[in-house]
């Protein structure tokens, strides 16, 4: 698993029994992060790799590719991780990385999605569970669900709305992922 941040989907990951079993690590480019207290507390083995321990985004991302293939992992979920993946990652688990976005993709991809929700104007946003590919935001695309933008929402109070329902969807997908019943063949999804 990879976090960068409060760790809430991590949290809902860790939950799940099926899917805590096969959790080997935790990995964060952020020391600070909650996502590693989280994961101390379910006794999950952390590392932290730091951007700026690093030349570019390559040599970034074969350390953490390193990290992750030497913890044992088959697979990679993100949950909440905010670096962009190089090739040089993705070619490593081809096909295996799920991602998790607050967004309706294609729509507002990026760092920013629930706020750029917000300034568009749009009634319904959501989320999308998608495998990672070369592109940021736009691999083969496991599931979305929509959420309503009501009056008065504002990125603390949709976000949250969006997060209940992140955590209730990942841990189901992930489940399935780890199970081998949602995978990639080609670039078609397979799913439960
Ligand atoms: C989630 O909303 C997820 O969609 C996005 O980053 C957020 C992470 O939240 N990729 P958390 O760290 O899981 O609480």
């Amino acid at each position: 698993m990879l976090a960068s941040g409060s760790g809430t989907n991590l949290q809902a990951l860790i939950d799940t029994a099926e899917v805590r079993a096969h959790i080997t690590m935790v990995v964060s480019d952020r020391p600070d992060a909650a996502a590693l207290t989280r994961a101390e507390e379910a006794d999950i083995p952390r590392r932290v790799v730091q951007f700026a321990d690093h030349l570019d985004r390559e040599a970034f991302s074969a350390t953490l590719a390193d990290v992750v293939e030497d913890s044992g992992a088959k697979g990679v979920v993100l949950a909440g991780f905010m670096r962009v993946l190089s090739p040089v990652f993705v070619d490593r688990f081809p096909g295996r990385i799920l991602n998790i976005h607050p967004s309706l993709l294609p729509a507002f991809s990026g760092a920013r999605a629930v706020e750029a929700a917000l300034a568009a104007g749009v009634e319904v946003t959501g989320v999308t569970v998608h495998f990672v590919d070369y592109q940021v935001d736009q691999g083969p695309i496991v599931a979305q669900v929509e959420v309503p933008i009501v009056e008065g929402d504002d990125p603390g109070t949709l976000h949250r709305r969006i997060q209940e329902v992140e955590h209730l969807l990942y841990p189901e997908l992930v489940k399935a992922f780890v199970k081998g019943d949602l995978y990639l063949d080609g670039a078609r999804v397979v799913g439960p």
